[in-house]
C-alpha cells in the first residue's frame, strides 16, 4: 500500500486527513450518475482506502452511497474517517433528486437521519456529522438542531459536528461559534468563499472543500454540463467559461489542467481537505498522484490568485464590458 498523500488537521477536531478526500456523490446510482454493480462499487472503494485516503464524505442525500460504503468498506471502518450529513428527508434511495421531500431540521428528524446513516453504512459511529443544504441560524435555532446533534455526540454515535454551508448563511453560521467543521465550496473558478473559510479556520474549524476540481467541467465536454440539474448549470457554464478565458499557459510548466486545479485547491492554506469526487479508477489515480506532489509553487498560486476573481463567475463574466 502507498501512503504519499500530505496530511493536515481538521481543525479542532483533531483529526489527521490526507487532503485528498474522497466525495462519494458519484456512487449514488440515481439522476445522471450510473448505478455501479458491486464489482466497481468495491474497486473505486477499495482503492480509495488503498491509496492512503482516509476521509470518506457522503450523504444520506446521495441515492445508494451510503449503503454501498456500508457495503464494500464496513470492514475496513477502521482506516477511514466517515462522514456524512443531517436533515435529509428520510426515503429510499431511488427516489429522484427532484422528487425528494424536503429537508427538515427537527429533532426528530436530524436523529432519525443519523440512525439510518449509521445502519447503512454498518457503523457504532460517524466521525463528522453536518447539517446539509446550508440551513438558516432562525431555522435551526427554532427546532433547536444542534442540541440533538450534541445529544448524538454525548452518546458516542458522532464525533464531531459540522456544517455544509454557502453564502449568504455561511456568515451566521460561522458565527454561532458550535461547529467543528465547515463544508464549503471552492475551486480555482469558485473562490467567492474565500474570505469565510479563512474566517472558519481563524474560528479552529476544520475545513473541508468541496467541488475542488470544479466537477471537471472545465475538462469535460461542455455537454456534461446538461446532465446536472437546471439551477446548477448557468454557475457551471460562468466557471468553464472564466477558466476557458483567463490564460495560464504560461503557468502550467506541464501540469495538466486537472493537476493545477486540484493542486490550486491544496494550496488554499485553510483547506484540511477536498473531497474530490469520481467514480472512474483512473480519475481516483490521477488525483493521488497529483495530490501526492502537494501545494503549486508559491510564485504559480499567488499569480493564479491575481488571475481569478474573488466574485462568483456568473457575477465576474456580467460586469466585464
Ligand atoms: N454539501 C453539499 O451540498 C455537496 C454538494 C455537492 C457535493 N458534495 C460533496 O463533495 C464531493 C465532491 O463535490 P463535487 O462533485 O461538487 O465536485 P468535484 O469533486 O469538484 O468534482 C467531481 C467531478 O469531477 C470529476 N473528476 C474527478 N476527478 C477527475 C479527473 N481526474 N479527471 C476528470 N474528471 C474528474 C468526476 O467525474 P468522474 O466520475 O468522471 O471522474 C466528478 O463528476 C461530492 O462527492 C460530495 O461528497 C457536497
Amino acid at each position: 500500500m502507498m501512503n504519499t498523500l500530505p496530511k493536515s488537521i481538521l481543525g479542532r477536531t483533531g483529526l489527521w486527513v490526507t487532503k485528498l478526500g474522497y466525495g462519494a456523490m458519484e456512487l449514488r446510482g440515481t439522476d445522471h450518475f450510473p448505478r455501479l454493480n458491486a464489482k466497481a462499487a468495491s474497486a473505486i472503494l477499495n482503492s480509495v482506502l488503498d491509496n492512503g485516503i482516509n476521509y470518506i464524505d457522503t450523504s444520506p442525500d446521495y441515492g445508494y452511497s451510503e449503503q454501498i460504503i456500508g457495503e464494500q468498506i464496513a470492514h475496513r471502518r477502521a482506516e477511514f474517517h466517515l462522514a456524512s450529513k443531517c436533515g435529509c428527508p428520510i426515503e429510499e434511495p431511488d427516489v429522484p433528486h427532484d422528487q425528494r421531500k424536503p429537508h427538515d431540521f427537527s429533532r426528530a428528524n436530524v436523529r432519525a437521519g443519523v440512525l439510518q446513516s449509521l445502519r447503512r453504512m454498518k457503523t457504532d459511529y460517524l466521525d463528522v456529522v453536518q447539517f446539509h443544504v446550508s440551513p438558516e441560524r432562525a431555522e435551526l435555532e427554532t427546532n433547536d438542531s444542534v442540541a440533538e446533534l450534541l445529544k448524538l455526540k454525548e452518546e458516542g454515535k458522532v464525533r464531531f459536528i459540522g456544517m455544509s454551508g454557502t453564502m449568504p448563511q455561511l456568515e451566521d453560521h460561522i458565527a454561532m461559534n458550535v461547529f467543528d467543521v465547515f463544508q464549503i465550496p471552492y475551486s480555482v473558478v469558485e473562490r467567492e468563499h474565500e474570505d469565510l473559510i479563512h474566517k472558519a479556520a481563524q474560528g479552529g474549524a476544520g475545513i473541508v472543500i468541496r467541488g475542488g476540481v470544479s466537477r471537471g467541467v472545465m475538462v469535460k465536454d461542455a455537454a456534461v454540463i446538461d446532465e446536472y440539474p437546471a439551477f446548477l448549470r448557468p454557475a457551471f457554464r460562468a466557471r468553464r467559461q472564466l477558466w476557458q478565458q483567463t490564460n495560464i499557459d504560461d503557468l502550467l510548466e506541464g501540469m495538466t489542467p486537472m493537476e493545477f486545479m486540484l493542486r490550486f485547491t491544496i494550496s488554499n492554506p485553510d483547506m484540511s481537505t477536498t473531497i474530490v469526487g469520481t467514480a472512474n479508477p483512473a480519475h481516483l489515480l490521477a488525483n493521488v498522484k497529483v495530490a501526492a506532489k502537494g501545494p503549486l509553487p508559491k510564485d504559480i498560486y499567488a499569480e493564479a490568485c491575481k488571475r481569478f476573481p474573488k466574485m462568483a463567475a456568473e457575477q465576474y463574466l456580467q460586469q466585464l464590458p
